[in-house]
């Protein structure tokens, strides 16, 4: 997977710009605030069709009433261009070599790349809800279908959650068939992808840690596996007309993640939650590798300077071979090969000036 050519137009800080990267290391440099994760949640947007922030129409520039975004990139099949364009309101229109997509889920797979910030750190630390984006999250572009699960299931929750609110219980069991035959799939692939994660970032948290720390990730579905899922919604009918609120469904799920055996979430150091993070980040473009044959794009937020010399090392030692783009706001060389610099001042590329 590579990405070649980024054009922004009225987007966030940039009112016109283009930048173009290079195969192996790009680094984006510049001080606070001046536009450097902005470039990576462009690239972003073009594998999810959404932002890892607040996204919306956030993202067009002050005063104006729309902006557009451009990538050009290449993946093992073929060449294509995409584009984005943000319209007032929320209205975003997503382009495929100047052919519109019906839907955001057509966009998915194309292309793929990583995101690496320190954010992350909530996969461990923060609520159920952060880890099951993560999950889920993961699984999208290798499993285009998944998101559609996902709607699905969200639309189904939705409108039972207002039967509940509105009192009117007649179909409710019509919806809980619903949520048990769209549940049950997502459960299956979440089932499957954390396995398969747990695998590959257990054995790459073994490397970084010489051995001293065993990391263990296991799925703690809000249904548990050997039970049946529409029997569960039905035993839980009365509770939940007395709540108001749906509560079972992978809607509530977790997974548990356990450093030598505690959970990491009471117990590991921020040392050790950042390896975990790096582990599973590191894990993910693995199996992105084993399913499509090519590693994604990984994209670092102001990632090298928060891990401690051995760590970087070993991340460095990992993105090998990879396109990877990373915004710092030192400009110590920590690579030993060509870097392509780009620098960003006041959402400006003034790389040419250097
Ligand atoms: N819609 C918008 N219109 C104009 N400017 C915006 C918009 N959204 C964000 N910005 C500006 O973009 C800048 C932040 O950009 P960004 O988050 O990319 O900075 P950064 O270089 O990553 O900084 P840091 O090193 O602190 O992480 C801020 O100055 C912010 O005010
Ligand atoms: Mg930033």
């Amino acid at each position: 997977m590579k990405a070649s050519n980024l054009e922004l137009y009225n987007f966030r800080n940039y009112e016109y710009e283009n930048i173009s990267f290079s195969d192996g290391v790009n680094i984006i440099h510049g001080e606070n605030g001046m536009g450097k994760t902005n470039i990576l949640e462009a690239v972003y947007y073009f594998s999810y069709g959404r932002s890892f922030r607040s996204g919306g129409k956030e993202v067009i520039k002050d005063g104006e009433k729309e902006a557009r975004i451009s990538l050009s990139f290449e993946n093992s099949q073929r060449k294509l261009e995409s584009d984005i364009k943000f319209l007032s309101g929320k209205r975003k229109e997503i382009y495929i070599n100047e052919i519109e997509l019906k839907k955001t889920s057509q966009l998915l797979g194309n292309f793929i790349c990583v995101l690496f910030t320190p954010d992350e750190m909530g996969i461990i630390k923060g609520m159920p809800e952060v880890r099951r984006k993560f999950c889920d999250s993961s699984i999208m572009p290798l499993r285009p279908n998944y998101i559609k699960e996902l709607i699905k299931y969200r639309n189904i929750l939705a409108q039972k959650t207002a039967l509940l609110k509105s009192r009117q219980y007649e179909t409710l069991d019509i919806w809980n068939e619903k949520l048990a035959e769209t549940g049950s799939r997502i459960m299956t692939l979440r089932e499957s992808y954390i396995e398969r994660i747990n695998q590959k970032a257990r054995e790459i948290q073994n490397e970084i840690s010489g051995g001293k720390e065993e990391l263990n990730l296991i799925y703690n579905p809000s249904v548990k596996l050997k039970e049946n899922y529409l029997e569960k919604l039905t035993e839980y009918k009365e509770k939940e007309k007395e709540n108001l609120f749906c509560m079972v469904g992978v809607h509530r799920d977790d997974i548990d993640i356990f450093i030598n055996g505690k959970p990491a979430k009471n117990y590991a150091s921020q040392g050790q939650i950042r390896t975990a993070v790096l582990s599973l980040k590191l894990a993910e473009t693995e199996i992105i590798k084993e399913e499509t044959g090519e590693y994604p794009v990984m994209l670092l937020d102001d990632i090298l300077s928060e891990l401690d010399k051995s760590r970087r090392e070993f991340l460095i030692s990992k993105i090998k071979g990879k396109q990877i783009i990373i915004t710092c706001t030192d400009i110590e060389n920590y690579f030993n090969d060509n870097v392509n610099i780009i620098e960003i001042k006041d959402g400006k590329n003034v790389s040419s000036y250097r």
